[in-house]
């Protein structure tokens, strides 16, 4: 029997929902065909998106939503999205397959798909190849209320209101695809566009500066210390590769155990990385105001066979489900510093919650963990203690079996998510609940059976939720089964 305590007395913070956030790049088939199938597509659509996915989206309680890049954002111009169709101009999309991107999916297409999803959204300014201008203009474009020359061309452009617009990040990987710079050079051009983001009417914009890729702390301590008092958020980029390689990533479905355990060790990387970007930032903001915005993450594997390696389509299977399981309880877990994060991405593109293949939609097992992780949203933080709970070991090198994390929403319910890494082996739990009392548990249980177990379009359902049978709750003591490489939210009522 596995011993395990919630602690419901001692809570850790309000775990911001901006954590179940989304991104959503030009690149491959997420925005066109994943997204945006236009106004003549014979699949139903509202002004031009996909209505599957439109639903799928509203189900996940979407918060806030990154676009157009990535490394796209960088090479972005946003008036070649504006304005009649057939004027658009076409351009080829050289860092993502070299395809022509029409640019029919613009500043009024996203903003649009975020109002028909209910979420926030987060744009990302290019300072790589854009002018500072340029960055000013599109902020006037979209959040002023005013005549001004950019305000009036919106106008003309059929939307009179200004659009709310919190969440900008200035450049996007400008340590690489977004300029090559180093921290201190970028550090100086933050300051610089920064101060022309600026606030329209009652729009108040949260500014994100680009932060460090995984381990580079020096580029935080940098940020930091040049610009820390200028920003409300820092980014931080860390992917999963299962073999850690770029030229063979490993991958998505038919790997073997060695595969599956290196992928949840890197991916518990993502613990020591919060842990000392934050000790870098509590330094210089001890107050903890500007938040750590992880505003990309999750598995990247080799593309599926036969498809543009431009285009980074990669299969999802329950590996992915569980690496997601791990990355949301450490969110919940660090809660206080990490604010937002953006998986990435959306739909067709790395770790997609939803793949498309012409009008077919599937949900992937990732989208399963994130719908049923959606009751952590804006719920109190609450420890959960492992002690020294049972591992997983693979050679010389051993992770937890378990990851846990809990949360009590606001009427009051407690919500456990745990997930079992190890492949073979189930898990007996007996979890104490300090400072709560009940006797109502009632559970959801997301499992494979085999490692790479996982959607097609011919069979949509093989990974998906059922209910957790053998949940009881009784003398303050939660007790259930957990079946080898599952994730299960239980409600304790
Ligand atoms: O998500 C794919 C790419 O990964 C993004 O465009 C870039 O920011 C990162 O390197």
């Amino acid at each position: 029997m596995i011993a395990m305590t919630l602690r419901a007395n001692a809570p850790i913070g309000p775990i911001n929902r901006n954590i179940y956030g989304h991104f959503s790049e030009h690149l491959g088939r997420c925005i066109y065909e994943g997204i945006w199938v236009g106004h003549d597509s014979p699949i139903p659509h509202t002004d031009g998106i996909r209505n599957d996915v439109l639903a799928a989206l509203r189900k996940l309680q979407v918060p806030v939503l990154r676009w157009p890049g990535g490394c796209f954002a960088d090479e972005y111009h946003w008036r070649d999205g504006i304005g009649p169709y057939e004027s658009r101009p076409r351009m080829i999309n050289t860092h993502w397959g070299g395809v022509v991107e029409n640019n029919h999916f613009g500043t009024h297409e996203f903003l649009r798909l975020c109002e028909l999803i209910g979420a926030e959204p987060y744009i990302c300014g290019n300072v790589g190849s854009g002018t500072v201008q340029e960055m000013q203009q599109w902020v006037e474009y979209m959040t002023f209320d005013g005549e001004s020359p950019m305000a009036d061309l919106r106008r003309a452009n059929g939307r009179d209101e200004p659009w709310k617009v919190k969440y900008f990040g200035v450049g996007n990987e400008n340590w690489g695809c977004g300029g090559n710079m180093r921290p201190e050079y970028y550090a100086d051009e933050y300051r610089r566009y920064q101060t022309y983001v600026r606030n329209y009417g009652n729009n108040r914009i949260f500014k994100i500066a680009c932060g460090p890729n995984d381990r580079d702390y020096n580029w935080t301590e940098v940020l930091m210390r040049e610009a820390g008092k200028m920003m409300d958020g820092l980014s931080l980029h860390y992917y999963t590769l299962p073999t850690g390689i770029w030229q063979d990533k490993g991958d998505a479905t038919g790997f073997g155990e060695a595969e599956w355990f290196e992928t949840l060790r890197r991916t518990l990387v993502m613990e020591e990385l919060i842990v000392k970007h934050s000790a870098i930032m509590d330094k210089y903001d001890p107050e903890r105001r500007v938040a750590l915005i992880i505003d990309e993450w999750g598995t990247w594997y080799n593309v599926e066979p036969g498809t543009n390696p431009g285009f980074l389509y990669q299969q999802n299977t329950m590996r992915d489900a569980l690496v997601a399981g791990v990355n949301l309880n450490l969110f919940h877990r660090y809660c206080e510093r990490v604010r937002m994060t953006n998986i990435a991405q959306m739909v067709n593109v790395l770790q997609a919650v939803i793949l498309t293949e012409g009008e077919k939609m599937l949900l992937t097992p990732t989208y399963h963990v994130f719908e049923m992780y959606k009751v952590h949203q804006d719920a109190e933080s609450l420890p959960v203690d492992l002690g020294d709970g049972p591992v997983y070991a693979s050679g010389d090198a051993q992770i937890p079996q378990l990851h846990a994390s809990a949360s009590r929403a606001a009427d009051g319910a407690i919500h456990l998510s745990v997930c079992n890494l190890h492949p073979t082996g189930e898990a007996d739990v007996a979890c104490r609940i300090e400072g709560a009392s009940g006797t109502g548990a009632s559970g959801t249980l997301l499992r494979g059976g085999a490692l790479d177990a996982h959607n097609t379009f011919e069979a949509p359902e093989t990974v998906a939720p059922v209910r957790f049978e053998g949940v009881t709750f009784a003398d303050g003591v939660v007790r259930f089964t957990l079946p080898p490489a599952s994730v299960a939210v239980i409600k304790l009522a």
